[in-house]
C-alpha cells in the first residue's frame, strides 16, 4: 500500500528529501510543514500549514491525514523531543528522541560522551563560569581558542579566535551578555584543531551504521578559501579527502562506536548522524555531532546515491 509522508522543516534540505522520498513508487503523496517555495505543489509534494510547534495537533493531524511516516528534517523539533512525542501518540516518526538529540544539542554532553567512549576529539573543558572559562583560557597547555556556546545556537555558536583576548572576548559576550541566549550558559573551550574539515554522514537503526558518501562543505565566506568560517556555503560530495581506507576507519572508529555507546547508555540512537570532523596530523578528530541530514551537505549528498 502506498504511504502518505510527512516531512518537517522548510530548508533545501527538506525540498531534497521531499524530492528524493516522492520518487519512491511505494510514496503516494508528500506533505511538507511548513515548506517553502520549492516544495509547494510540485507533483507529489505539496506544502501544510499544521503547527509544527504543537506535538499534539501535529499527531492528530497525522491521525487525521493517514500520515504513515514523520520525516523531521531540521535538529530544534528533535531536540524538542518530537519523535518521542508522535511515537508516543501512534504515529511512525523517523529521527533521534530527544534524549538522543543530545549528541547535538549539547555540546558538552557530546564531548563528554566522546571521552566515555575512547572517540578521538579536541581537548576541551566546559564551564558556566566567565571567570573560570578565561583563566583556563590563558593557562592551558594547549592553545584552548576555540569557544562555543553549548546549546543549539543556529550554526553561529563557535568562535574560532585569533589569540586568547579574543578567546576571552568570546566567553563574555555568550555568557554575560548571552549573544546566543540560554544555548550560552554553558561554553565548551576547545583545542584549536588544523586540517581538512568533511562531514561523514550515516543512517541509524540504534545498533548498526551505514554510511553515506563523505562531503566537504564551502566553509569560509570568500573564494579561495578566505574570510570567516560560515554554516555551509555550498558543499561537495564525495570529497577525495576521504579514501575508502579512511571512511572505513570513520565508520569504526566514531559512527559504530557513538552507536554502540548510545545503545549501552540506554539512550539509543535511530536516525541520521552526521560527524563533523577535522583530518589533523595527529589523526581524525570530531568536531561535533549533529542528529539530522546537513543543510546543504544532503543536497550534493543525493547525487551519489
Ligand atoms: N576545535 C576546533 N578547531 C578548529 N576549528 C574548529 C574547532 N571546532 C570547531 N571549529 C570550526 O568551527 C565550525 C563550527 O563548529 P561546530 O563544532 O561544527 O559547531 P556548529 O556547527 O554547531 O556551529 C566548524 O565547522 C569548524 O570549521
Ligand atoms: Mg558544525
Amino acid at each position: 500500500m502506498a504511504v502518505r509522508l510527512l516531512v518537517i522543516g522548510s530548508g533545501g534540505r527538506e525540498h531534497t528529501l521531499a524530492w528524493k522520498l516522492a520518487q519512491s513508487p511505494h510514496i503516494q503523496q508528500v506533505l511538507v510543514a511548513p515548506g517553502n517555495a520549492g516544495t509547494a505543489n510540485c507533483g507529489k509534494i505539496s506544502n501544510s500549514e499544521v503547527s509544527v510547534s504543537n506535538h499534539s495537533i501535529l499527531a492528530q493531524f497525522c491521525k487525521e491525514h493517514s500520515v504513515g511516516l514523520v520525516v523531521v528534517g531540521p535538529e530544534v523539533p528533535l531536540a524538542a523531543g518530537m519523535v518521542d512525542d508522535l511515537q508516543a501518540a501512534g504515529v511512525p516518526c523517523f529521527g533521534p528522541s530527544a534524549k538522543a538529540a543530545q549528541l547535538e544539542a549539547s555540546k558538552s554532553f557530546s564531548k563528554a560522551f566522546m571521552d566515555r567512549h575512547g572517540i578521538p576529539t579536541a581537548n576541551w573543558c566546559s564551564f558556566t563560569d566567565p571567570q573560570e572559562a578565561c583563566s583556563y583560557i590563558r593557562t592551558a597547555s594547549f592553545p584552548a581558542l576555540v569557544v562555543k556556546a553549548s546549546g543549539l545556537a543556529a550554526g553561529k555558536g563557535v568562535i574560532v579566535a585569533k589569540d586568547q583576548e579574543e578567546a576571552c572576548q568570546a566567553v563574555l559576550d555568550i555568557m554575560k551578555d548571552k549573544t546566543f541566549g540560554s544555548a550560552g550558559e554553558t561554553v565548551v573551550v576547545e583545542e584549536l584543531l588544523e586540517g581538512e574539515e568533511v562531514s561523514c554522514l550515516c543512517f541509524s537503526d540504534g545498533c548498526s551504521v551505514s554510511p553515506m558518501p563523505p562531503a566537504q562543505d564551502h566553509k569560509r565566506l570568500q573564494d579561495g578559501d578566505l574570510g570567516p568560517n560560515t554554516g555551509g556555503m555550498g558543499a561537495y560530495c564525495p570529497t577525495p579527502q576521504v579514501s575508502q581506507e579512511l571512511l572505513q576507519q570513520i565508520r569504526e572508529t566514531v559512527l559504530q562506536k557513538t552507536v554502540d555507546g548510545m545503545k549501552e547508555e540506554g539512550t539509543p540512537y535511530v536516525g541520521v548522524l552526521y560527524a563533523g570532523l577535522m583530518l589533523t596530523k595527529q589523526g581524525l578528530k570530531v568536531l561535533e555531532f549533529n542528529c539530522r541530514f546537513g543543510d546543504p551537505e544532503c543536497q550534493v549528498g543525493k547525487l551519489c546515491v
